[in-house]
């Protein structure tokens, strides 16, 4: 089967930088969801595993799910993903998310019990939202946690964004010095772009999972007007 090739090639391509440069909550989930190397994990097998966790999947076939839609499963503990595989020629990087990226980069994440608080935490605070220049800034704020965000170890990036995680391209720019990497500020972020190709240029190093509970909380007062509370 094509997808099962290009699951293993893609896994091949990602695995063992990955476990060398992930952030240390990834691990855990990685070794109960046991995927296998040659062969693309089915929807069933996934929410099995899942469930220990309290979550399970929302398939789609591409990612057509507006932000808000997006958000509201996020609270309910439902995982949107999209089932598709990437071809084999995008093994190393691939501009639409797919399933590698949702199945290997993002589901590992939801077994650790601080990054999931923060995820329901600022997801609810994009749902209290009431227009949308507060909704595009948690959006990116999400963008540049969940998807692009890097920790610093011993001078070390290690690896908290999904995006990093299913592209070999984006991750050795990011683990060569190749993109410019700033100090967390939500300031500093309202004034990036997001990226639909999934190429960025600028990231954000992360402060632990409290404090950017504490920075999650304070946007949370600043988009949101009385009627939140
Ligand atoms: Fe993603």
């Amino acid at each position: 089967m094509e997808e099962n090739i290009a699951w293993e090639v893609t896994y091949n391509n990602n695995e063992a930088c990955v476990l060398k440069n992930v952030h240390d909550c990834y691990y855990a989930g990685f070794k109960k969801l046991d995927y296998k190397k040659n062969e693309k994990p089915s929807v069933d097998y996934i929410n099995e595993k899942l469930a220990v966790a309290g979550w399970t999947l929302k398939t789609f076939k591409r990612m057509t799910i507006t932000s808000s839609n997006w958000f509201s499963s996020i609270v309910n503990y439902q995982f949107p993903v999209t089932t598709i595989m990437r071809s084999l020629n995008s093994s190393t990087f691939a501009e639409e998310p797919d399933c590698f990226h949702d199945y290997f980069g993002h589901l590992p994440f939801l077994f650790d019990q601080s990054y999931v608080d923060l995820l329901i935490k600022l997801s609810n605070v994009y749902l209290l939202c009431e227009d949308d220049e507060s909704r595009e800034l948690v959006y990116k704020v999400y963008y540049y946690i969940f998807e692009f965000g890097v920790y610093l170890q011993e001078g070390k990036v290690k690896l908290l964004g999904s995006g990093f995680l299913s592209s070999f391209e984006q991750r050795e720019r990011v683990l060569n010095g190749d993109i410019n990497i700033k100090k967390f500020n939500v300031e500093q972020i309202s004034l990036e772009s997001i990226h639909k190709d999934g190429v960025v240029n600028t990231v954000f190093v992360l402060p632990p999972f409290d404090e950017l509970d504490a920075e999650v909380e304070k946007l949370k007062l600043s988009v949101c007007t009385v009627s939140c509370y």
